[in-house]
């Protein structure tokens, strides 16, 4: 597994995360034995950086975490780096009601968190989302109080845009930027991407499939629960679903006659937009069965060359998708 340094002054990172949110909440059902036995085949395969929030299922995502790096040999285990989202306010019924990076609750997050994944340290920690009513300063200076106590060990960002990383970069080391970057959101383009490869800051990437969408897997006849994320979001619904659907029928053209799966297409192309720019991109990839984590595995032998990279950008030319990232009571979390 090749590996880089996240940011210049990140840890040391496999070529590609594992995102364990899947694992226990937003795409309907998982099943517990198969999540565990993906985060170990993910292990064994050399992939370093495990993704979480506490939110997710109110702490059962780091719980599993926390269950797969006990039962999974000792070198293993100490190869695996933890990233964890906290600040996301939850109801017992599942509501979402707001983000609090106030120091005080920084510190209450880190210690659930420390004990839910069973470790003495996180290697990233981040605030989800912005807390509107709380500088960045404040949240970044109390995880950097938690880096000198040896709680945390690197402090990174989530969904801001480029004045909020300037603030945090000054106020502390930022290892990476966690956001949503795929052929499909490329949002980060213009402002964000200058201004972490500026700073020295690198970019753990998620929905690079798009939550599925651009998976190859994804079918415009696939029911999803109520508590399901794809249920509300704009690009699966009607019409959007359909146009977005059929980029990937055009991405999958150009799949087969490299003889690689669509998946392995949308994370190649994320990843081909690292290195070759100096700054490296990590993709989160969200397998939560071991068939699909060996599927994006082998994006990591996909090689893009000019004329495929060119055909791609003409099959899904930025701005392609139909539809929000998110609904818009989330949109209005985000700066990015
Ligand atoms: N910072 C943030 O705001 C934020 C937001 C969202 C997520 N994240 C993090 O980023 C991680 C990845 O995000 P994501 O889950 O939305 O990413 P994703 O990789 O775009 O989507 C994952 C979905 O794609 C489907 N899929 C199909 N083929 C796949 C393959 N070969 N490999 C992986 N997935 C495949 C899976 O569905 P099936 O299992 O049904 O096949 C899964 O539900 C999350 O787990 C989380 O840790 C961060």
């Amino acid at each position: 597994m090749r590996t880089s340094p996240l940011g210049t002054t990140g840890p040391q990172v496999s070529a590609l995360g594992l995102g364990c949110m899947g694992m226990s909440a937003l795409y309907g059902a998982a099943d517990r034995a198969e999540s565990i036995a993906t985060i170990h085949a993910a292990l064994e395969a050399g992939v370093t950086l495990l993704d979480t929030g506490d939110f997710y299922a109110m702490g059962h995502n780091e719980l599993l975490i926390g269950e797969a790096l006990r039962t999974a040999p000792a070198a293993r285990r100490e190869q695996a780096l933890t990233s964890v989202k906290f600040g996301a306010l939850r109801d017992p019924d599942g509501g979402w009601s707001g983000y609090d990076g106030r120091p005080a609750a920084v510190r209450n997050f880190a210690a659930y968190s420390l004990q839910r994944l069973g470790v003495d340290h996180i290697d990233i920690y981040r605030i989800a989302r912005l807390d509107p009513d709380v500088p960045i300063e404040e949240t970044v200076g109390a995880i950097a109080e938690l880096v000198e106590k040896g709680y945390v060990r690197h402090i990174g960002l989530s969904e801001v845009g480029a004045d909020t990383i300037r603030r945090a970069a000054a106020t502390a080391p930022v290892s990476d930027l966690q956001i949503e970057y795929s052929l499909i959101s490329r949002g980060i383009e213009d402002e964000i991407l200058p201004t972490t490869r500026e700073l020295g800051i690198g970019i753990t990437a998620y929905g690079v499939l798009s939550r599925g969408l651009i998976s190859g897997h994804f079918t415009a006849d696939r029911q999803l629960g109520a508590d399901d994320f794809r249920a509300m979001s704009p690009r699966f619904q009607g019409d959007n679903l359909r146009h977005n659907l059929n980029l990937v029928e055009a991405l999958r053209k150009i799949a087969e006659q490299k003889g690689v799966s669509v998946a392995q297409i949308a994370i190649a192309w994320v990843l081909s937009r690292g290195p070759r720019h100096g700054t490296d991109i990590v993709p989160l990839v969200g397998a939560r069965r071991r068939d699909r984590l060996t599927e994006a595995l082998g994006a990591l032998d996909v090689t893009l060359d000019a004329a495929d990279l060119a055909a791609i950008e003409e099959a899904v030319p930025a701005g392609a998708a139909a539809g929000d990232r998110y609904p818009a009571a989330q949109m209005a979390h985000l700066e990015s």
